[in-house]
């Protein structure tokens, strides 16, 4: 058959993540691929008796088609909450729930971009942007970043003389895949960049409530006096990712741009799902589990960090993260990360190379580790092999390399 896909089919590509994502079913593996939660946390048994009450209680609404916009009872409960911890000033009137913010990501997508459009991000910025903004075609800045954030005058270069800059997509606490936290002033300039060109920022923040050695970051929503920030919110790292909830906060004007493109895309994000988050966060502390997660991945974190500077030779480079759920590795130039998560594999260790997260010319010597999933004791022994690897190839390498007689 001679099937004719869309020209989109050409430029989109897979992800290594998911592909390793099926290894998890492998219990011997230790998983330091994805960006999965530990499991041990999720509140099972709750989310069950829930789970009967909600369908018990509210019968066949619960079942039913629901609003685009979300269910009421959720929009409510995460108002006060982003009013509460994030100091957000916002109204149900700007919150859209979202099937993941993945799906945040894919309606910025549809709401902004034609093809040719330039899309500004960090250098390196998460796979799933890339992967759901690369469908619409667009051409790519990334924009070089330091331990602060984005370098501000690369980022006024971006937006300066180019109307077809259509945002600037940031992911600025813990960042996927990088771990880095901008700074405050960093975030004021951004503001005042993003004014000057007069475009919307995309703040992703999946990861700002999971900080460990300091306070909570401040959003750039919070800063934000003019509705220029689109926020893009999930539940899944501070809950259940199996739940699929996110939401996206925005001026108003800006949302119902987004309900439409929604409409189109999946009428509504699960009913029965929304009511039973809606309902955990009324009755359940959900304040006390995200800082019970805080203090697991905090252990994690450490003992991966002290695994590394244990185990891993010295040319290995990182930056240690204050919170979220990864760590970035810069391997020495001559080190293949793909190699790397070959090799890894056949030892029962699951890691990720860094390339997918470079929208146009991909650093090969990077690697992103999570560390929120495995007990401590299998992330000591994860590294250890992952050490073995690097060693192995270190040597391969300096063996090719031509020696001066
Ligand atoms: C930066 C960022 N944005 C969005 C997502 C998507 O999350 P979800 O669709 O589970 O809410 C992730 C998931 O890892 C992420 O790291």
């Amino acid at each position: 058959m001679n099937v004719k896909y869309s020209s989109r089919m050409d430029v989109v590509r897979g992800s290594d993540i998911r592909e390793m994502l099926k290894m998890t079913q492998n219990l011997d593996v230790i998983y330091f691929a994805g960006g999965l939660p530990a499991a041990e946390l999720f509140p099972t048994k709750a989310l069950g008796e829930l789970a009967k009450e909600v369908i018990e209680k509210e019968g066949f609404r619960a079942l039913q088609y629901s609003p685009t916009e979300g269910y009421i009872g959720l929009r409510e409960a995460l108002v006060d909450r982003l009013n509460k911890v994030w100091k957000a000033h916002t109204t149900v009137d700007q919150i859209m729930i979202t099937t993941g913010s993945q799906q945040g990501l894919d309606l910025t997508a549809k709401v902004f971009l034609d093809q040719g459009d330039y899309v500004v991000c960090e250098r390196p910025t998460y796979v799933g942007a890339v992967m759901a903004f690369t469908l619409f075609q667009p051409r790519w800045i990334e924009v070089p970043c330091d331990d602060d954030g984005m370098d501000m005058a690369a980022l006024d270069a971006a937006l300066k003389n180019n109307p077809r800059v259509k945002f600037i997509y940031i992911v600025p606490n813990f960042q996927n895949p990088s771990g880095r936290t901008w700074s405050l002033e960093r975030r004021r300039q951004t503001l005042a960049i993003a004014a000057k060109y007069d475009i919307p920022i995309i703040e992703d923040n999946p990861y700002g409530e999971l900080y460990f050695d300091e306070d909570q970051p401040t959003a750039i929503q919070e800063l934000d006096t003019e509705g220029r920030v689109i926020s893009l919110g999930t539940l899944s790292k501070t809950f259940c990712p199996g739940l699929r909830l996110g939401w996206v906060n925005a001026n108003e004007e800006i949302l119902r741009k987004y309900g439409l493109i929604k409409q189109a895309t999946d009428l509504n994000t699960s009913t029965l799902d929304q009511m039973i988050a809606a309902w955990y966060l009324q009755k359940y502390d959900f304040e006390a589990d995200v800082a019970e997660k805080r203090i697991v991945y905090r252990n994690r974190r450490d003992a991966m960090v002290k695994a590394i500077h244990e185990e891993m030779p010295p040319e290995i480079r990182f930056v240690k993260p204050r919170g979220g759920l990864f760590l970035w590795l810069e391997l020495p130039k001559q080190i293949n990360a793909r190699t790397v998560m070959r090799r890894c594999f056949e030892r029962g260790v699951a890691v990720c190379p860094g390339e997918g997260f470079y929208p146009q010319s991909p650093e090969l010597n990077t690697l992103r580790l999570n560390f929120s999933c495995m007990p401590e004791e299998r992330i000591r022994e994860g590294i250890r092999r992952l050490a073995t690897v690097m060693r192995e190839m270190l040597a391969e390498a300096a063996l090719e390399q031509p020696i001066e007689v």
